[in-house]
């Protein structure tokens, strides 16, 4: 019964979720990425849609920040909520070589740019739209969270100390905009996950 009361919570809900590290190309066979698995973005695909949520995941290591920002724009107008697991690269080369960068010279300097924060940008964009973000952070979790919380203008922020990246557990800190923190002390990412899932479904659901 608890569920199949679980299972009904976001039926008739659109639910984004973004998993994975964007790449960044700095030639045709070269790309600036991270470490994340995406693991967590799966573990969130479950969970919402054992919810019965509509889920729409898109898998960021296929694409780069502006690409993982149209993909996202394109289902975000009617969506309920926009979950943020994606690690999304910070820098981007100014200028992506058209050939192949040679190796001859003993070293090299790329020139990179600030990418934009879509998080922010669609906390611009929304209306009744439910903002979840991540932080990874390998210093003052909690400050560090709290000021992401507040800039990007989230809802909820999961913050995950570094030794979450390629860990199958993780201990997260989930504090929410009204400034309550509730803490899940190692937990495999499929609970986590599953209670992440929870909070997004109380909240739109209200
Ligand atoms: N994020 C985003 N757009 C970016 C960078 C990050 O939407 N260009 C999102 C991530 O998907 C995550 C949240 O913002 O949900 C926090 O990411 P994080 O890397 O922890 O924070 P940054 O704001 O990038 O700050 P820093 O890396 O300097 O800690
Ligand atoms: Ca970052």
């Amino acid at each position: 019964q608890e569920t199949l009361g679980f299972a009904a919570k976001l039926r008739g809900k659109k639910i984004i979720i973004t998993g994975g590290g964007t790449r960044e190309p700095l030639d045709p066979v070269r790309v600036l990425t991270n470490n994340s698995s995406g693991q967590m973005g799966l573990a969130l695909q479950d969970a919402a849609e054992k919810a019965g949520a509509d889920v729409v995941y898109i898998d960021a290591a296929a694409l780069d920040v502006q690409g993982l920002k149209e993909k996202i724009a394109a289902a975000f107008a009617d969506a309920d909520a926009l979950i943020m697991a994606a690690a999304v690269s910070d820098y981007r080369a100014v200028q992506v070589s058209r050939n192949k960068i040679k190796s001859a010279p003993k070293k090299l300097t790329i020139e990179l740019a600030k990418t934009e924060d879509l998080l922010k940008y669609f906390a611009g964009q929304k209306k009744k739209q439910y903002l979840v973000g991540f932080a990874l952070e390998s210093e003052d979790l909690l400050k560090n969270a709290e000021q992401k919380l507040r800039e990007k203008k989230l809802d909820l922020i999961a913050a995950n100390d570094i030794s979450a990246l390629s860990s199958a557990e993780a201990t997260v800190i989930l504090l929410d905009k009204s400034g309550v923190a509730e803490t899940l002390e190692r937990l495999p990412k499929t609970q986590i996950a599953a209670r992440i899932i929870e909070r997004v479904a109380a909240a739109v659901q209200a």
